[in-house]
């Protein structure tokens, strides 16, 4: 039997990109999905999808939510333990990136990515815990980046925010791991989805459009497939991607300078 076979699998940023794909892959695993972003539309796409997938398998939930309506989430983990019994994974991965020099970028902006993509994965997290405690066991993970480990020029905001959240989550895990509950964080590589289409720019406007990092990038299906095997194994940490940014993470750690001074040719000003 697989590993996720009728498990309760809540994934956020479920309407697009590696959220999406990631639908796909736990759905064909026989996974009952609880899939939620702010665009219920997508999420009606993206369920009937999965529901293609394993036409046998379980009802999927779709459950709007913006990851930064805090007040709302106590009544979204509610709704899920209502009508699936338990939470057995919550995929933390809604977000949003940046494309924006740090002195051109207003304090908004910066709150704004800090409040989608740390405060909004804490939230919820929060929620979720005492229903995974009470079940003594459930798996969490956060899509975290590269970004969380390496500083990448155009990305001051963002990778801010992915830094703290692999802080996070790396001090939970050691907190959760006595109640039978396991934290993992993934850290992608460029993978191809809309990520810099909806970039924010310096006046919180969308970029509008993808670079050619993201459009060269890894196929999220197959992202998709290294995140679930990675989570079915229990691996704390998943990297996955395809680009010399995988290398850089090792290298970051034995020549750091070297690294510096590749992101530096990144932000060569004309
Ligand atoms: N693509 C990459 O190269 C890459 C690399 C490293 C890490 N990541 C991370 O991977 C995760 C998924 O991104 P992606 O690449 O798949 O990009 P994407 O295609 O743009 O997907 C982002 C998802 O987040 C959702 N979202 C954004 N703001 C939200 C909010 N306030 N509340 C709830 N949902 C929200 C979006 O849905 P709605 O618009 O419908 O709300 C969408 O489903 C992100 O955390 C991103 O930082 C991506």
């Amino acid at each position: 039997m697989a590993v996720y076979q009728d498990k309760t699998v809540w994934i956020t940023g479920a309407s697009s990109g590696i959220g999406e794909a990631l639908a796909r892959a736990f759905a064909a695993e026989g996974a009952r999905l609880v899939l939620s972003a702010r665009r219920k539309d997508e999420l009606e796409r993206v369920r009937e999808a999965c529901t293609g997938h394993n036409p046998e398998g379980a009802d999927h939930l779709v459950l709007p939510l913006d990851v930064t309506d805090h007040p709302r989430l106590a009544e979204a983990v509610a709704t899920v333990t209502e009508r699936c019994g338990t939470i057995d994974v919550l995929i933390n991965n809604a977000g949003i990136s940046q494309r924006s020099l740090c002195v051109d970028t207003e304090m908004d902006v910066y709150r704004h990515l800090m409040e989608v993509d740390v405060l909004g994965q804490i939230a919820l997290t929060r929620e979720v815990l005492p229903t995974m405690i009470r079940q003594s066991s459930g798996q969490i993970a956060i899509t975290a980046s590269v970004a969380g480990k390496i500083g990448v020029p155009y990305r001051t905001g963002y990778c801010a925010a992915k830094h703290a959240v692999m802080g996070f989550f790396d001090a939970l895990r050691g907190e959760v791991v006595h109640d039978g509950i396991t934290v993992h964080t993934i850290v992608p590589g460029y993978i191809r989805t809309a990520i810099a289409e909806h970039a924010l720019k310096g006046d919180g406007s969308e970029l509008g459009y993808t670079d050619s990092a993201i459009a060269s990038g890894m196929d999220p299906d197959r992202c998709a497939a290294v995140i679930l095997n990675g989570l079915s194994r229990g691996k704390p940490e998943i990297p996955v991607g395809e680009g010399f940014e995988m290398q850089a993470l090792w290298i970051k750690r034995l020549f750091p300078r070297l690294v510096f001074k590749k992101t530096a040719d990144m932000a060569k000003r004309k």
